[in-house]
């Protein structure tokens, strides 16, 4: 009789069902040999076996006559389907054994879609007649052999060897993280992982069967393919000129933004150029520092109108209005990306260099070409010019970096290079769109970054002035975290915030923002200190004289985290962001240089909160990683006692939360002097309400701002309005 070996949970009996199940999906004679063989020799086929496994071939199949299109191009396609069946049959037998059942599932979910289109395309080819469903054919297979391509992505090395009880060792040909694979391997209790290097996953059973249920889950999120390589969307950026079309490029494998604006005539181009040569000299006023931008438009138009009756331009309505939109993207906006600045869909506007596209980072899509590329080196350096005009800043050979805020509110970082002196491509600049519309905890709960009872945690932690740090990489979502927290401050706390461009809006009335200043001309005082040069600790210095009852640092780099955690020592609540991807980095940046803390000053942080921007299915997601207390420091190791509260999980997408051992609810039951019982039903409480704020659409910053204060003075009147009038 066979010998089973446990799988976790699952009954051998599944397991026994499910390996014949398997065996039933290979080809028929393929099929019956097996089942003989499985007859004889009762164990789960071994993997191997599986190595020898081709379908069938299909060559001997006609090539159907198309005119117009070469039998070569017909033979092509059809051998390089007849490769990518052997190609995904080869991913799908061993790979069913080596993964986590979970994943296994996902794998044979994917292979088999792939299968079956590739299958559908085989027998669409015997009927082709035209050359567009040869173009066609050709697209489909490219579109399976991408697929394909993202199953065996190879980050170099070999697969993963997997030892099976009484087999030969058998590598695969899919190449996995090693050490998340192995993790998740070990977490699911099934196999024994061993240790060294890639290619050592050992101890696996003879067979991973699945059960059921497994077998008919949908594909996991991490199998799922993009949505990116069938997109093809336009959107209007700027009525009714600029219009973009995000879309699919076959031929470079890659999505495209690409900007649509209207093309110009050659006397519309003329027309323009001497236009934007006149104006200048007639514009008395600085149209860098425009706010009110409906007068300056007048402005403009009526000097346009000026000097084109003056020169005697004849335009029609059409050439007047196009020749007017150059003129307004040209000197009222950013020029060339100034339709991109309009695109509340765009986080990030980057250029890399002369001659390389710029690159955007959008909301749905992620990072992705555009269409716009700097030429020359010239060109590109006026633009950084403006750009830096615009901030009223000076950029040059000899001050060759910019950080500043763009009028609109983004935040600008230009790199000046000439001849490749200190970037090597050329001036760089990255622009991280401002927008008016902050986000706030409902949209954090709706994007699934925070969910509820977390948020509520939050809540109570911010009132009861514990001091948070929210850490993570670059634009994980640091600062629009920060900025939602900031709105669960009582209406009526002093708030002193203090950023390097100003980035934060807050609906609080007594609220002082400052910001730092970069100074001019070369170093003083061996410091490395400009002349007019007010730092980020010179201003946080000089806050704590104003009292304030929380202090709000945009980001803490330096010297500054010093005076932040006097501060939060001295009674002061503080909250901040710090680029670190780990609460363990966390600690090391604020204990090393440059920032240097004393371990000790560690216990006067209260939270920190861990954020990470990942991939699910096919959309780019923010997630809190973790919500983790400080309860104190052992002097003696100089560490912090931590106690990670909330974890998310990313297997699944959702967060643990170890209710059982919270120190600030804790702390809230010790200081209000009330039970744990009821601290737990304001945290229910406050859950409900900002369930119900998103459940009701409210979103708003300063609607849910004006909740969060009714809330602290009327509790009652938020509950009535969240559980109806019988509280
Ligand atoms: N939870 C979120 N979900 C979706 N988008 C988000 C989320 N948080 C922030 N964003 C968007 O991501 C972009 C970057 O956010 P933010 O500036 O807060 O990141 P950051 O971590 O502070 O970046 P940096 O490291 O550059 O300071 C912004 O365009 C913002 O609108
Ligand atoms: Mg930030």
């Amino acid at each position: 009789m066979k010998k089973l070996i446990k799988i976790g949970a699952i009954k051998e009996k599944e397991i026994e069902r499910e390996a014949i199940d398997i065996t039933v999906e290979r080809s028929k004679s393929e099929t019956l040999k097996r089942k003989k063989a499985q007859r004889l020799q009762p164990e789960y086929p071994k993997p191997e076996e599986y190595r020898g496994y081709e379908p069938p071939l299909r060559s001997g199949k006609e090539r159907p006559v198309v005119p117009g299109v070469k039998n070569e191009e017909i033979d092509r396609l059809q051998r390089k389907m007849e490769e990518l069946q052997k190609t995904i049959s080869s991913i799908r037998a061993p790979d069913i054994q080596k993964t986590s059942a979970d994943q296994a599932a996902a794998m044979q979910q994917m292979t088999d879609d792939l299968q079956k289109k590739l299958e559908s395309l085989v027998n669409a080819t015997a009927n082709i007649s035209k050359k567009q469903q040869v173009i066609d054919l050709e697209t489909k297979l490219s579109r399976i052999e991408n697929a394909v391509d993202k199953i065996q992505s190879k980050p170099g090395g070999g697969g993963i060897t997997i030892v099976t009880e009484g087999g030969e060792p058998v590598t695969t040909p899919v190449i996995f993280e090693f050490p998340r694979v192995a993790d998740e391997l070990k977490s699911t209790g099934i196999i024994t992982v061993g240790q060294k290097s890639v290619g050592d996953v050992r101890g696996i059973p003879a067979m991973l069967a699945l059960p059921k249920s497994e077998k008919s889950k949908k594909i996991s999120s991490e199998w799922e393919p993009t949505e990116s390589s069938t997109v093809n969307i336009r959107y209007a950026l700027i009525e009714p000129y600029a219009y973009v079309n995000i879309r699919w490029n076959e031929k470079t494998q890659e999505v495209v933004y690409t900007l649509i604006e209207p093309p110009l005539t050659k006397k519309e181009n003329e027309v323009l150029k001497k236009l934007m040569e006149m104006v200048v000299d007639l514009l008395d006023i600085n149209l860098m520092n425009v706010t009110e931008m409906g007068a300056v438009k007048k402005y403009l138009r009526d000097k346009v109108d000026m000097l084109i009756e003056d020169y005697g331009f004849e335009l029609t309505k059409s050439e007047y209005d196009k020749v007017n939109y150059y003129m307004d993207r040209n000197f009222l906006g950013l020029g060339t990306i100034e339709p991109l600045m309009q695109d509340p869909e765009i986080e990030d506007i980057s250029c890399d260099g002369v001659g390389v596209p710029i690159f955007i980072f959008h909301r749905k899509y992620g990072s992705m070409k555009t269409n716009i590329v700097f030429e020359q080196d010239e060109e590109l350096n006026k633009f950084l010019t403006k750009l830096s005009q615009r901030c009223g800043k000076h950029i040059s050979v000899a001050d060759p970096l910019v950080d500043g805020a763009l009028p609109d509110g983004s935040r600008l970082q230009a790199t000046y290079s000439s001849g490749g002196d200190i970037a090597t491509k050329g001036s760089t600049f990255t622009i991280r769109k401002f927008t008016k519309d902050p986000l706030t905890i409902v949209d954090l709960m709706n994007f699934g970054t925070i969910p509820s009872t977390m948020a509520a945690y939050l809540w109570l932690a911010i009132e009861f002035r514990s001091s948070v740090l929210i850490a993570g990489g670059t634009a994980t979502g640091k600062t629009s975290c920060l900025n939602t927290l900031c709105l669960f401050l009582h209406p009526e706390t002093k708030i002193v915030s203090i950023e390097d461009t100003p980035e934060l809006a807050l609906p609080h009335e007594h609220w002082v923002a400052k910001i730092s200043r970069t100074g001019y001309g070369p170093d003083i005082g061996g410091e490395g200190r400009k002349r007019g040069e007010i730092s980020m600790y010179d201003l946080l210095r000089a806050a704590l004289r104003e009292r304030p009852d929380e202090i709000i640092v945009g980001e803490v780099r330096g010297k500054e985290a010093y005076v932040l955690f006097q501060a939060m020592a001295t009674g002061h609540a503080g909250m901040a962001t710090i680029h670190a991807e780990a609460t363990e980095a966390v600690i090391n940046r604020l204990i090393t240089a440059p920032i240097s803390l004393s371990p000790g000053l560690l216990q006067h942080l209260n939270l920190i909160l861990v954020m990470t921007n990942t991939r699910i299915k096919g959309v780019d997601v923010r997630r809190v990683k973790e919500v983790v207390e400080i309860l104190g420091v052992d002097m003696k190791s100089e560490k912090p006692y931590t106690n990670q509260l909330f974890k998310w999980v990313p297997s699944g997408d959702y967060y643990e939360f170890s209710s059982d051992k919270s120190y600030i609810l804790n702390k809230i039951v010790g200081e209000k002097g009330i039970s744990e019982g009821s601290v737990w039903e304001e945290l229910q409480r406050r859950t409900a309400v900002l369930e119900w704020m998103k459940k009701e659409g409210i979103r708003y910053y300063k609607d849910v701002g004006r909740i969060i204060a009714i809330y602290y003075k009327n509790p009652d009147d938020i509950l009535k309005r969240v559980f109806g009038e019988k509280t």
